[in-house]
């Protein structure tokens, strides 16, 4: 029998690519989402990639009796949580509206699954942004993680012990943590891909709505940092190969593979690559020139972060496969596309 993964946050960015390739893997995905901060683009671009409607519930995880009778309809066997809020400066402006909705869903998730007879496998979406300001590149899964800068990154700290916690002491659960690195794309197709709200906060979204002209000029912030051609390093990690870690990670748990009831595993290249360099890798692939200037340091930034993959590629037996030409491309493709 298909084995059913539910995927909160499934209309999002991120959520939309692990539903395509979770769906070609042979699972049956349960989408839910609260479409707060997404349309139906997405969804309806994952259901033409498909060729199929999948169920899509718009529920609210911080609604604690929704998230019981979501497990109450569905038979789940794993979930994936990526729902939640994500804008680093948004959440230093409003704190708690960031640890009220990020940490009570997640909390309301891990109730609903501590009461289950048949125990649940959890998977929680974090990110690299838990390390902080490292010295030490690139970043292992054991590198010590720094106190956060932003509510935004403490939320994740914070469900990554809650997770860590909640399988130590609940029998049944176990659960897996990614930490994504810079997650940027699209899909092949071009019907799914980034939509941000207002202003994108992130490099590639400003790239591309810049080169279509919905952004008069690029800024890039810093140029003067310790680093070969002075703006900062990252590693960016697309969207679909991020995407199949997260399939590996589910069959890992559904077919008993873990070698831990709580696992954490970096999702990245294991290559840094520097804004100045991912711009003219754009223009070169794309075959066109960006408006772009250089801009003082944007605080709260890292100069330099990218990770050592290794443990995903040993024990997910996942590795990052697309080239940043490839990537580039798709991004390019889905901005056009929904132009
Ligand atoms: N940048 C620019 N101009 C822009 C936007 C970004 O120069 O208009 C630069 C940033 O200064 C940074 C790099 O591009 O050097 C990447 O910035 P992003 O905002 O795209 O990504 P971050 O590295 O700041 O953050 C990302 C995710 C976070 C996550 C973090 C973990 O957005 O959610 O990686 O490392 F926490």
């Amino acid at each position: 029998m298909k084995q059913t993964v539910l995927v909160s946050g499934g209309a999002g960015f991120i959520g939309s690519h692990v539903t395509v390739e979770l769906s070609n893997a042979g699972y049956d995905v349960v989408i839910a989402d609260n479409m707060s901060n997404c349309d139906e683009t997405n969804y309806n671009g994952v259901c033409k990639i498909l060729g199929r409607k999948l169920p899509l519930v718009k529920m609210d995880f911080c609604d604690a009796e929704a998230v019981d009778k979501l497990f109450e309809t569905y038979s789940i066997d794993a979930v994936i949580h990526f729902a939640a809020f994500k804008a680093v400066g948004e959440s230093v402006a409003e704190p708690l509206m960031y640890y009220r909705n990020n940490l009570v869903s997640f909390i309301n998730l891990l109730e609903t699954a501590r009461k289950r007879k048949d125990g649940c496998n959890v998977l929680f979406s974090s990110s690299a942004t838990v390390y902080g300001e490292t010295d030490k590149l690139p970043v292992t899964e054991t590198s010590p993680r720094q106190p956060a800068t932003s509510p935004y990154g403490n939320t994740k700290q914070m469900c990554e012990d809650i997770l860590r916690d909640s399988v130590k002491a609940y029998e049944g659960i176990k659960g897996i943590a990614l930490r994504y690195f810079n997650p940027i794309g699209a899909h092949p197709s071009a019907l799914i891909g980034e939509l941000p709200r207002g202003v994108p906060n992130n490099l590639v979204p400003f790239i591309t709505q810049t080169a279509i002209g919905k952004r008069a000029c690029l800024s890039i912030f810093g140029n003067d940092y310790p680093t070969p051609d002075g703006t900062c390093l990252r590693d960016y990690i697309d969207i679909v190969d991020l995407a199949k870690a997260h399939v590996c990670a589910v069959a890992r748990m559904l077919d008993g593979k873990m070698k831990e009831e709580y696992e954490i595993f970096n999702v990245g290249t294991g290559t840094p690559l520097s804004v100045m360099e991912l711009v003219t890798a754009f223009e070169k692939v794309n075959n066109l020139k960006l408006n772009y200037k250089f801009a003082p340091r944007r605080s709260g930034d890292v100069v330099a972060i990218w990770a050592d993959p290794t443990l995903a590629n040993k024990e997910l037996g996942w590795k990052a496969e697309r080239k940043i030409e490839d990537t580039l491309a798709a991004v390019w493709a889905w901005e056009k596309h929904i132009a």
